[in-house]
């Protein structure tokens, strides 16, 4: 395919032991980055996720994408580059390619490398007129996105999924700032945001009748097995999902199931029964408090689109000066 361009930036797996090893060796609460999810299939996992009837955020996020599709392509500059942050399956690029007029180029930027490579081949046939340069990368990696994606034409980033969920508020305004800092001055980020709401519904989408997402989050244990060398065994943890209100998130956890040792890098991790591992946060925000974190993060809000319910939130940024 001649509109296809792979570049892969990630192999860096010393640091990812190291990284493990700091979270799981600790005092207080063990932890693993939820990045570590995202392997092969992880990331299969999650894209399976995303349609069961419980897991409410997808579904919606597409439906608001496709009913403002002509306010969208008012707001948002043609011919632009449009960059994705976590693009996962590309389902959503779909929508926004047709909402956005004459784009010139799509990046897709993920950690995921079999499942981006194989997701990119597919967009790379869907439209054959538009150029791809699908990047295999921490996003977090900042000098490296700013020198591959360069500075100069209008850019629309592309932020799906409420993965800016997953970090603290805190982390969140400085990957923003990032972002911005990728983009440029003048370009738009339309980016999806999970809105906080009833409890139950919440909770069920992240402990969903047919068991899914407690693989997804079991799943984690194979990830750092592969990137560490570790025996985890993820028969020996059980799912744990809640939301907790003082932070307005979900948590997840792995609830070890008896009292047992795994060794990383030569140092003995202990496991008492009961003990967790808390390897995710899903926050969620209110329509204001999430303006308040994009005004915080060098950008404009431009547009907030949401569903009847306000289950969930588009929001159009604009990069404010550099
Ligand atoms: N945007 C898609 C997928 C969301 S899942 C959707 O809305 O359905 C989160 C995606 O972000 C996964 O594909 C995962 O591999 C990717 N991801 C998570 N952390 C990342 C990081 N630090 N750098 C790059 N990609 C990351
Ligand atoms: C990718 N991310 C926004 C998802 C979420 O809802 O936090 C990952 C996920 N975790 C459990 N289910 C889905």
């Amino acid at each position: 395919m001649n509109n296809l361009d792979f570049i892969n930036f990630f192999d860096s797996i010393e640091d990812d032991s190291l990284t493990v090893l700091k979270g799981l060796d600790s005092k207080t609460q063990k932890k693993i980055n939820s990045k570590y999810f995202y392997d092969e299939k992880g990331s299969i996992l999650f894209d399976q996720i995303t349609k069961l009837d419980d897991y409410y955020p997808s579904k919606i996020e597409c439906e608001i994408l496709e009913k403002n599709k002509d306010s969208i392509k008012k707001t948002l500059p043609s011919k632009s580059v449009i960059v994705e942050f976590g693009s996962g399956s590309n389902q959503k690029i779909k929508k926004l390619l047709d909402a956005v007029d004459k784009p010139i180029e799509y990046i897709p930027i993920d950690i995921s490398k079999e499942f981006l490579f194989k997701n990119a081949k597919d967009s790379a046939k869907d439209f054959p007129n538009l150029k791809i340069k699908a990047i295999c990368a921490d996003f977090d990696q900042i000098d490296v996105l700013q020198s591959i994606i360069g500075k100069k034409k209008s850019k629309i980033g592309f932020f799906p999924g409420s993965t800016v969920g997953n970090y603290s508020p805190e982390d969140a305004k400085k990957l923003l700032i990032n972002f911005s800092r990728i983009l440029g001055e003048e370009s738009f980020l339309v980016i999806g945001v999970d809105l906080k709401k009833d409890i139950e519904v919440l909770e069920k989408a992240y402990n969903d009748s047919k068991g899914l997402t407690a693989e997804f989050n079991k799943n984690i244990l194979n990830g750092v097995n592969k990137i560490c060398g570790t025996i985890f065994d993820s028969k020996l943890f059980s799912h744990k999902a809640f939301f907790n209100e003082k932070k307005s998130r979900i948590e997840m956890h792995l609830v070890s199931k008896k009292n047992h040792i795994v060794k990383i890098l030569n140092t003995k991790i202990h496991f008492k029964e009961g003990e967790t591992i808390h390897t995710e946060n899903s926050y969620k925000y209110t329509l204001s408090s999430f303006q308040n974190l994009a005004e915080l993060s060098n950008f404009e809000i431009i547009d907030v689109l949401k569903d009847k319910r306000s289950f969930f939130g588009v929001f159009i940024l604009k990069v404010k000066s550099i």
